[in-house]
């Protein structure tokens, strides 16, 4: 994979390379591409006519070896309507350039960052097309010994973003790498398999944050047991390696009292199902099963890295599911950190159970404002909602409004699913103050009502990302399996409406 080194300049005539030129509606050009065009005798104003190139977001043409210049190449890339473009549509455009920079293997490509009619490019966008070029040019080739096709690929990928608003677009930007740092640490968390990452392994890399500032603290099995973290030590019993939980402290705030907020992640590093075991097929994608624990810590990188001016405590949850002689049993009642007993119906719905002693744990020791937790929890939320929305279940509607809106603006989208003391009957037990399991309808109804009943009435937000966490949607910006879903939305949340 090249590397990727991204350069803010003023307005530049490009003379080799790939040069980027951004084309309105109907095939529209800016000012410095309508120049270029005039240079190479007119090649892309006909190139439109002959391809029947309007412009339209998200299309492209290629026009190779360009005549009368060096050019490699000049690839027009669709915007579509200026008016209607948001932040999402020029991460898309960023994205859709990188993609096809890579397919060229380009060493060097200047992006004209101009807008039709002589009209400029705003700091922001600039910046969201840079994050979009970013997004797509991460890649997951670690253990990839025959690198045939990458051979040929170039080290190191050299992409100029020209524009008039260049100083503010740097600036703009800074923020966004910082993101983009977090979504990608994310995605290598998610895509690595379980037998590298362990739960140890997974504490390891999130000690790392430590260099950005990040207090880090990890609790091994001896002081869980000390705790009394029974339901998330019931999971790992039956793994030989042994749980961690890591929380994250960023006291970003100018109060360094001012009462923080509260990030959770499920991280399970692989669900077998444990006894109730999981079928074979399609097994191998529980390796993702930590992508809720994933997003916390690619939050705190992204928090860290800009300096979010916010107080925040994160939690994961790390264990693994896995049947042996010692794993827990249906039937088995264990003590949860909270007091509260739980019935074990089915050993596979782990999560809620990894969640209820951290979530519990967090409330108790930090007194959050609220606690907003991630985790690959149902398959039921598959089966509702796909992969395009994640569910969210709140008990408050304030942050289940900012969190609709932080997605609107992300494109990382939630969707408010109901709850009720219907649902949360169904998990009453006769043996133990509750049960792991709801049965089959309304699944992810119940078991966000399990982990409700560990958040002792502070605010909370539970976002079910099974759907949006792993084997995610193909996109412009993601080509690969683990998307780092949530790390921008939540990012987002504190930006616009936590920090001081
Ligand atoms: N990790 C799974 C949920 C999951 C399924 C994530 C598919 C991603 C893709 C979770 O631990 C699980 O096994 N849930 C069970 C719960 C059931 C036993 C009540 C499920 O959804 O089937
Ligand atoms: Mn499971
Ligand atoms: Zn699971």
């Amino acid at each position: 994979m090249p590397q990727l080194t991204l350069t803010f300049a003023k307005p530049i005539a490009p003379k080799h390379g790939v040069a980027v030129v951004l084309v309105a509606d109907a095939a529209t050009l800016g000012r410095e591409a309508a120049t270029l065009d005039a240079e190479v005798g007119g090649a892309i104003t006909r190139g439109f006519a002959k391809a029947t190139f309007t412009g339209k977001l998200g299309s492209t043409l290629d026009i190779v070896a360009p005549g009368q210049s060096d050019l490699d190449r000049i690839l027009a890339v669709g915007i579509g309507k200026v008016g209607d473009l948001k932040s999402t549509d020029w991460i898309r455009i960023g994205g859709v350039i990188e993609g096809k920079l890579a397919e060229f293997k380009a060493e060097a490509a200047t992006v004209l960052a101009e807008l039709a009619d002589g009209a400029e490019l705003s700091p922001g966008d600039t910046a969201d097309l840079a994050l979009g070029i970013e997004l797509r040019g991460y890649t997951f080739d670690r253990y990839k010994t025959k690198k045939k096709d990458e051979d040929r690929a170039p080290k190191e990928r050299k992409v100029t973003i020209a524009g008039e608003g260049q100083a503010g677009a740097k600036k703009a930007y800074a923020a966004r790498a910082a993101v983009a740092g977090g979504v990608n640490l994310a995605r290598d968390l998610v895509i690595e398999p379980g037998n590298v990452l362990s739960p140890a392994e997974f504490a390891d890399r999130a000690e790392k944050l430590e260099k950005l500032g990040v207090e880090v603290e990890i609790m091994g099995e001896k002081e869980l047991k000390k705790l009394g973290f029974g339901a998330l030590l019931g999971v790992s019993q039956g793994s030989a390696r042994p749980p961690r939980v890591v929380i994250f402290k960023w006291n970003g705030a100018k109060s360094k009292d001012a009462q923080p907020v509260a990030f959770i992640g499920k991280g399970v590093v692989f669900d077998s199902g444990g006894i109730s075991i999981k079928p074979a097929a399609g097994m191998e994608d529980m390796k993702g099963d930590m992508a809720g624990a994933a997003a916390v810590t690619g939050l705190f990188h992204a928090l860290a890295k800009r300096k979010a001016k916010v107080n925040a405590i994160g939690a994961i949850g790390l264990v693994e599911n896995m049947p042996d002689g010692n794993a827990q049993r249906p039937g088995d009642i264990v003590t949860s950190l909270s007091g509260q007993t739980i019935e074990i119906i089915n050993t596979d719905a782990e999560g809620r159970l990894v969640l209820a002693d951290v979530v519990w744990h967090v409330q108790e020791t930090y007194k959050p404002k609220w606690i907003i937790d991630l985790a690959t929890l149902t398959g039921a939320i598959l089966v509702a909602l796909g992969k395009t929305y994640a569910g969210l279940f709140s008990s408050s509607d304030e942050l289940a409004e900012r969190l609709a809106k932080a997605g609107e603006a992300t494109g990382e989208l939630v969707w408010r699913m109901p709850m009720g003391a219907d649902y949360d009957k169904l998990i009453d037990s006769s043996f133990a103050d509750m049960k792991n399991t709801g049965g089959r309808h309304g699944g992810s109804i119940t078991a966000a009502h399990f982990i409700k009943r560990f958040t002792n009435d502070v605010p909370w937000a539970h976002l079910d990302i099974a759907g949006t966490g792993m084997d995610s949607t193909q996109t412009d910006t993601n080509k690969l399996w683990a998307s780092g879903w949530g790390v921008r939305l939540l990012d987002r949340l504190v930006a616009d409406y936590y920090e001081e």
